[in-house]
């Protein structure tokens, strides 16, 4: 019987190689995203990010003045959280972020780095943004960051692609499509010297165009979409998206 996937396998998995994976490029872009997450939430506003992980955003976020709160699921990621320099402080809730497990409101919810296709049934997600909803103040913001759904990335249902191929080690990506569920499950495969370690992926993606009915759902407003952090146009081009929703003031 295979190891059932929770939702702190992929987490949990990948906690020791997530932010040498994810580092930062050049080109800022954790940086860019923490400045447009603080704009949303305003001066000295309140945030709470789902799946906060290793505190990639989060802590350039709270670096502006910005307090943050935090939900993830895996305890290896928010250890590894909790050991960055500013990471110590945030609170975090360890929990599902299909029950958005905090009280209390805020300026801003935000989940990005396509989290929220960590919830792997449509009826899921629908429900996890419903309670994010309720967790916004009358006028705060939802915040959604997203890769763009490409099926023509498989071939009769599966791909494999080589991430990295170095002299001393490989990382292969090896998926499984299922275009009815709109589910992917994935492996990347590290293989080194030291052995080969597997770090699997569950996730259901969402359409642009259904993400914005779940939000209708919820009872938030579109705002805007852009292609990324720096407002780039949202195109069909796009290989991403950052959307912003609305809880209408009344
Ligand atoms: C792709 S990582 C993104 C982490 C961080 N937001 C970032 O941008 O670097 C996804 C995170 O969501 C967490 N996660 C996945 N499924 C979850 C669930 N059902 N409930 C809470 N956290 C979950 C993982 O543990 C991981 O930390």
């Amino acid at each position: 019987m295979p190891e059932p996937f929770e939702p702190r396998t992929y987490g949990d998995a990948i906690a020791d190689v997530y932010d040498e994976w994810n580092a930062d490029g050049p080109d800022g872009v954790a940086e860019a995203a923490a400045d447009f997450l603080a704009r949303c939430a305003g001066e000295r506003g309140t945030a709470l990010e789902l799946g906060i992980g290793t505190g990639r955003i989060a802590i350039p976020l709270a670096a502006r003045g910005i307090a943050v709160t935090g939900v993830d699921a895996s305890p290896r990621m928010v250890e590894r959280l909790r050991a960055k320099p500013g990471g110590a402080g945030l609170p975090v809730i360890v929990g599902d972020l299909a029950d958005v497990p905090v009280s209390g409101s805020f300026d801003l919810v935000y989940i990005v780095a396509s989290t929220l296709y960590c919830l792997t049934e449509q009826q899921t997600q629908v429900r996890a943004l419903s309670l994010a909803a309720a967790r916004l103040r009358p006028g705060g913001r939802l915040v959604v960051e997203a890769f763009v759904p490409d099926p023509s990335r498989f071939d009769r249902g599966q791909r494999v692609e080589a991430r990295t191929a170095d002299t001393d080690a490989v990382r292969l990506d090896v998926a499984r499509h299922d275009p009815v569920t709109q589910t992917v499950f994935s492996q990347q495969i590290a293989i080194t010297a030291d052995g080969i370690r597997l770090y699997p992926v569950h996730l259901r993606y969402i359409w642009p165009a259904e993400l914005d009915l779940m939000a209708r759902l919820a009872g938030l407003d579109l705002v805007h979409r852009s292609g990324g952090w720096r407002g780039e146009p949202y195109t069909a081009a796009s290989s991403g998206h950052v959307t912003v929703y609305q809880r209408p003031a009344p």
